[in-house]
This record gives C-alpha cells, sequence and structure tokens, in this order.
C-alpha cells in the first residue's frame, strides 16, 4: 500500500444509509484483500447518544452478514478490531472537542500515524455546519495527512455550490477535498477514457463531421424507495444531471488531456462545460411519473408516494437538448435524459454518426418520411450490460436491393466476467490521494452554471406513467433534429429493419 501504514476514517453519518449500503462493505472488503493500511481504525459519528462501541459493532456484524459476509471471513474479528462509534450533537461545539479528542486517542492506542480520512456522508444540509465545526475543533489538519471526503449533491445551485466551495477552502485546500460523484467509479465510466483515447479508430470521427447527435441515458426502473424527504428537495435536474450526466458527458465530449492524471483530466472536463451554450427553457421537458405498471406490478405514482406532497411538482424525469460551442462540436445537438419508473434501467451512451452525403439508397437517408434516418451508430452501455454496440447497414440476401441494421457487440462480462466497481475504488484513491475521479470545485460550479437558470420559472412537469419512456414531449424534442431516443439495447442481434420503411 505505498508510503500509508496507518489511518483512521471518521465517518460522519456513520449509521445512515450510505454507511449501511455502500461504505461499511466496501471498508470491509478493502481489510479482508489487505488492501487498507495495516494499521486503521473506523470511527462511526452520529447523533444518537444510546449507541456504545459494542452495540456499533453488532450492528456493522449484521450488515455485513445480511450482505453475504459471512463471520468466516473474519467480519467478526475486524469490527471488533477496528470499529468505533461517538455520539456528536451537531449543534454542540463540545461535542466535535470530544470528537477531536476520541480520535486522537484511538489513533494513540492503535498505533496510527495521524492519516485522516473525514467523510461526509450526510444530508447535504448538513455539510456546511459539519465542516465548520471540524475545522473549528481543529480536525481539517493533523500531524499526518487529513482529507475530506463529501458525498453529492454539492450545493443545490450556484450560488449555494460556491457557498460551500468557498466555506471548504477556508478551512482545506483542494489537495485535501474529494468530492464524489459514485459514476466515476464505475469501471466503464473508466473506461471512456481509454475508450476515447486507446482507439485511434474512434477518435478520428469524434467530432462534427461525422457525429450527428449524441444521447446519453440514465434510466432507472426505481422509484424513490422512501426516500421522499430527500427527493422532494432535490428532484432529478439535482439528484442525477448535474452531477452523473454531467459527469459522462464531460467525458464523452472532452478534449484529449495532455496527460492522463487528474488536473488534466478535470480541466479538459471544465471547457467542456464552460462552451456549452446558455440551455433554453423550451429545450428542457420535465416529467413526473403517474401510478403505472412496471414489470407487471403495479407502482403508485410520484405523488402517492409517502411524504411526498399531494401536490409536488417535483420532476423525477429531465429530458435535454444541448450545444458545445467548440470547434469539435458546434452544431451537434447533445440530448440528456434520466428519470425514474422508466421501462428499464439502463446507462448508456448513444452516438449517433452522420449518413452517407450521397442518398444511394433512399431508406438510409430516410425519404421524406416522418422516420428518422438510420445512421451507424455506436452505443456505449455502462449498465447494467455493461458493453459495445455499433450498428451498420447490410444488404440482405436475395435480389431486391434491401438494407437491414446489424450489430457489431463486444460484452464485458464475457471478456472479463462479471465486474466490481464503486466505493472501493474510490476509498482506495482518496488514501492514495489520487484526486482524478472525484469531482474538482471548478468542475460542480461550471455545471451548476449551466443548470441553475433552468430551475427558475420553469415549466411545471409533465406527466408519464410509471413503466414508459417519459412524457411525449421529450420524444419531440430530439425529432425535431430527426432523432429518436435509443431505448436500451436488449441484448446482442437486435436487428431492426431499416429498409424500405
Ligand atoms: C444516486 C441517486 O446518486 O444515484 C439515486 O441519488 C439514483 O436517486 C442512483 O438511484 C443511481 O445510481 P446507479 O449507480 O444505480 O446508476
Amino acid at each position: 500500500m505505498g508510503m500509508i501504514d496507518s489511518c483512521i476514517f471518521v465517518i460522519l453519518g456513520g449509521t445512515g444509509d450510505l454507511m449501511r449500503r455502500k461504505l461499511l462493505p466496501a471498508l470491509f472488503y478493502l481489510a479482508n484483500n489487505k488492501l487498507l493500511p495495516g494499521k486503521h481504525a473506523i470511527l462511526g459519528v452520529a447523533r444518537d447518544p444510546n449507541l456504545t462501541d459494542a452495540r456499533f459493532r453488532r450492528w456493522a456484524r449484521k450488515i455485513l452478514a445480511d450482505a453475504g459476509l459471512s463471520a468466516r471471513l473474519g467480519t467478526r474479528n475486524w469490527c471488533d478490531g477496528c470499529l468505533h462509534y461517538q455520539a456528536v450533537d451537531e449543534t454542540s461545539a463540545a461535542d466535535y472537542q470530544a470528537l477531536a479528542a476520541r480520535i486522537a486517542s484511538i489513533e494513540h492506542g492503535s498505533g496510527i500515524h495521524g492519516n485522516r480520512v473525514l467523510y461526509l456522508a450526510l444530508p447535504p444540509g448538513a455539510f456546511s455546519a459539519a465542516i465548520e465545526s471540524l475545522a473549528e475543533a481543529g480536525l481539517n489538519r493533523s500531524q499526518g495527512w487529513t482529507r475530506l471526503v463529501i458525498e453529492k449533491p454539492f450545493g443545490r445551485d450556484l450560488a449555494s455550490a460556491r457557498r460551500l466551495n468557498a466555506l471548504v477552502h477556508k478551512h482545506f485546500d483542494e489537495k485535501q477535498v474529494y468530492r464524489i460523484d459514485h459514476y466515476l467509479a464505475k469501471e466503464t465510466v473508466q473506461n471512456l477514457l481509454a475508450f476515447r483515447f486507446g482507439n485511434g479508430l474512434f477518435e478520428s470521427a469524434w467530432n462534427r463531421d461525422h457525429v450527428k447527435s449524441v444521447q446519453i441515458t440514465v434510466a432507472e426502473e426505481l422509484g424513490i424507495e422512501g426516500r421522499a424527504g430527500y427527493y422532494e428537495q432535490t428532484g432529478a435536474l439535482r439528484d442525477i444531471v448535474q452531477n452523473h450526466l454531467t459527469q459522462l458527458l464531460t467525458l464523452i465530449a472532452m478534449e484529449v488531456p495532455a496527460a492522463l492524471e487528474a488536473d488534466s483530466i478535470r480541466f479538459e472536463k471544465v471547457k467542456v462545460l464552460r462552451s456549452a451554450a446558455p440551455i433554453r427553457h423550451r429545450d428542457v421537458v420535465f416529467g413526473q411519473y403517474t401510478r403505472g405498471r412496471l414489470n407487471d406490478r403495479r407502482v403508485p405514482g410520484y405523488r402517492d408516494e409517502p411524504g411526498v406532497a399531494a401536490i409536488s411538482a417535483t420532476e423525477t424525469f429531465v429530458a435535454m437538448r444541448l450545444q458545445i460551442e467548440n470547434w469539435r462540436w458546434q452544431g451537434v445537438p447533445f440530448y440528456l435524459r434520466t428519470g425514474k419508473r422508466l421501462p428499464r434501467r439502463v446507462t448508456q451512451i448513444a452516438i449517433h454518426f452522420r449518413s452517407p452525403p450521397v442518398a444511394l439508397f433512399p431508406s438510409i437517408v430516410g425519404r421524406a418520411s416522418r422516420i428518422p434516418a438510420r445512421t451507424n451508430a455506436l452505443v456505449i452501455t455502462l449498465q447494467p450490460d455493461e458493453g459495445f454496440d455499433l450498428s451498420f447497414e447490410v444488404k440482405t440476401p436475395g435480389e431486391r436491393f434491401t438494407l437491414q441494421t446489424q450489430r457489431m457487440t463486444f460484452r464485458y462480462a464475457e471478456a472479463f466476467g462479471t465486474l466490481s466497481a464503486g466505493y472501493e475504488t474510490l476509498l482506495l484513491d482518496v488514501l492514495q490521494g489520487d484526486q482524478t475521479l472525484f469531482v474538482h470545485a471548478d468542475e460542480t460550479e461550471a455545471a451548476w452554471r449551466l443548470y441553475t437558470p433552468l430551475l427558475r420559472k420553469r415549466s411545471p412537469p409533465r406527466f408519464y406513467p410509471a413503466g414508459s419512456w417519459g412524457p411525449a414531449a421529450a420524444d419531440r424534442l430530439v425529432q425535431l433534429s430527426g432523432d429518436a431516443w435509443e431505448n436500451g439495447s436488449p441484448g446482442a442481434g437486435q436487428a431492426s429493419s431499416s429498409a424500405n420503411r
């Protein structure tokens, strides 16, 4: 593990959802695979004054057992040896002083030399107060290094993101700050860089001369899963578009970085966002699901979800068109789309290439019909069925000159087995001080600059039944430029006939 021989993870929000679902299993995985420093400790911090070390450890063991990690793997020893709990009332400065003392005492007892990860696994509204209090208790510096990890969403709009960045920078250097977007930990997202810059073939076609449009979709079958408190304050634009979708957009659209390292890559990503033209209200469709059927199951509408206001105008779907005004992309529409309760979980990027310049085969360029022209498309699926599909036209056997779309496919699972990804990667990068997969202050602000105007004076969401691909207006958005949404690839060999339509 390089030079780091010891460290402590201080997890604020240490009994919360994120800890339970992601952090604890990831930390255990790393420890069990000897990827954590030999001497490490985990201190869960939360409000509950009645929780003790012993009960916290029992809770953790149960979570690991529920996640399929049995006692044989040493969960018990690990929990008893490394896990600690400290109750902190976030309004109490004295409690933060006590936290500082507790950290020092655990470090002392475990032979840890001051390397600290401070992890804010908190609701966004609690970030500022926590950062302030940590700093007041002197926890922004230590004998070793101190790194601050902040979960999304980072701010609610441009003004709040700026305030939060200013507060962070008052107490921490940007080099200490790790803003998480868990999409960046996905193996296939990282692979976009390899795909683009490791293959001369595609990079030479990656521009306005060859690309007609780009679509990026993050579709979920899930609804809000009991998170009304969070989601009512957030909505799809803040929950997915400003972060996950924007990360995919910048990785797809960025120029070749000077080097494959954090600063060069972030620099190119920010440039993409700065080149984006202001998004017009008429190029955005907000939607909200009503009750419907999904996988043969009836599901309630958003307004019927527990905790959601009966007249809530929170969007659960967003589709938009944006333009990146630089040499590479001038005139190429980028479509972003996300939604909950859509028919299928799929995250994918579809690059549609231009049709041949001369219409030898009328069906390729679409006669004067309303049916969009079929063009070569490269569809990069990030989940759940990771891989690439490149579609092209072939002549079907027989006398008539009829074209059909076929695909060349590549599936990661077939080549490499199942992909693991997620918090393990990000936690290791934090330990190693590698900020490549984290979001820089400038990036968050540039993204908010683009989307904040859409939060004002927006039209109410259009309804779509759960189990559909969103409001019809989202289809019209792409049809305007002769496109159609790519709705996931339910498997290879799904050739669709394009001829004689
Ligand atoms: C989270 C959002 O950031 O991403 C959730 O808050 C969403 O609403 C989730 O469900 C989707 O992540 P993934 O990795 O399942 O695509």
